[in-house]
């Protein structure tokens, strides 16, 4: 997808730039803060061009109100010392007063921070006339926020409308890496897709399935699918509303479904677990994680690949006990020789668990937005970024 791209921006005093800051919190701490290092290259350009910028994002899902816990106040500290300069931070309503003081104030190479984009019910409702206050914070518009790409909100499409618009780096790496690994023809091409939803899925099943040959399954979407085919799977966590969609995908792409042979089965996340054939778990029990044989034959399968896509872990990925079958994964990856792609939260923190991120082609910093875009659609916020 051809994307108008910063490096064709005009240098302008202030520009406005949308980031995906949505990092995990503990307790008001960041966990990991891989977000907010990915958004640096965009606001370094900006600010090396004579900019000042006004960095926006969302955090959490506020539902449309001030909630402290999700105040952006401990990622403008971040951001403040990864920049190695002062990030200012208007706490509260994104375009409060106060932000809109501070913004007459910023220098060239300045940074401005606006809080939590959701506190203000507009946002998530793409709402022109909220778009329309964002956008009197920059000249330019700078789309680098590709986790929220797939969301209709007014930071992501309504002020496309509004402002001239550009692609950020982050951006233009991600829809490259992901053009790269869907527009392909090197084959085999594999998927790999864990996690629970089966409603994320389908669709890039229903669009990869065609040229990938090989769909390996895991994960509580594992059980789902298990089960649609008629395996006893317990008290297995499974969308047991969902069996006829996991039959209508293993119909349409006969052949291509690998399911786990075995598995780990334990009656209680909190005990140990048994290496089992699938055909062996308990009424009792429930699959935690896959099995020694099926990650050896999932491993084989992904070191022939050409081109490989991985989103979300095979097992209880949380409990060390039960993150075998998610590592043996994220190394079979590492260890592919073809293009590599993983998105999603847990995927990529197996990957990094491991010591790995740096040893696949591309880690995507968007887990939704990542499958969205792998099933063919214009996304929301990337509508308005495409060169004519
Ligand atoms: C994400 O974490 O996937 C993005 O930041 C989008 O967040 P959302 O699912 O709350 O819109």
């Amino acid at each position: 997808m051809k994307l108008r791209s910063l490096s064709t921006a005009p240098r302008v005093g202030l520009a406005l730039v949308r980031a995906d800051l949505n990092v995990p919190l503990d307790s008001g701490r960041i966990r990991d803060d891989t977000r907010i290092r990915a958004s640096l290259p965009t606001i370094e350009t900006l600010r090396a061009r004579g900019s000042a910028v006004v960095v926006m994002s969302h955090l959490g899902r506020p539902k449309g109100k001030i909630e402290d816990g999700l105040s952006l106040g401990a990622v403008a500290e971040r951001l403040s010392e990864l920049l190695g300069t002062d990030v200012r931070f208007t706490q509260g309503l994104p375009t409060s007063a106060a932000a809109q003081v501070e913004v007459k104030r910023l220098e060239p190479g300045d940074v401005l921070l606006l809080d939590n984009l959701r506190f203000d019910p507009r946002e998530t409702k793409d709402d022109p006339g909220f778009a329309a206050e964002l956008a009197r914070f920059g000249e330019i518009f700078v789309e680098d926020a590709f986790g929220a790409v797939h969301r209709a909100h007014a930071s992501t499409r309504a002020i496309t409308a509004i402002l001239p618009s550009y692609a950020g780096q982050l951006v233009e790496r991600e829809v490259q890496a992901l053009d790269r690994l869907m527009n392909g023809t090197d084959q085999p091409f594999v998927l790999i897709l864990g996690g629970a939803k089966i409603a994320d899925k389908i669709g890039v099943i229903e669009h990869l399935a065609q040229q990938a040959q090989d769909v390996l399954i895991g994960g509580a979407l594992g059980n789902t699918f298990l089960q649609a085919r008629g395996v006893p799977i317990g008290r297995s966590l499974a969308e047991s509303g969902e069996l006829d969609a996991a039959r209508a995908l293993m119909r349409r792409f006969q052949g291509r479904f690998h399911l786990p042979i075995d598995v780990v089965a334990t009656r209680a996340i909190t005990e140990d677990g048994r290496a089992v054939n699938v055909e062996e778990v308990g009424s009792d029990e429930m699959i935690v994680d896959i099995g020694p044989a099926t990650q050896a034959s999932y491993r084989d399968i992904v070191l022939d690949a050409q081109r490989v896509f991985w989103n979300g872990p095979l097992g209880l990925y949380e409990r060390p006990a039960f993150a075998q079958g998610t590592l043996a994964v994220a190394r079979a990856v590492a260890d592919c020789r073809g293009y590599t792609v993983v998105g999603g939260g847990d995927s990529a923190a197996a990957l990094a668990v491991a010591g790995l991120a740096d040893k696949v082609g591309h880690v995507s910093t968007g887990g939704g937005a990542s499958l969205e875009y792998l099933e063919g659609r214009v996304l929301p916020g990337i509508e308005g970024l495409l060169e004519n």
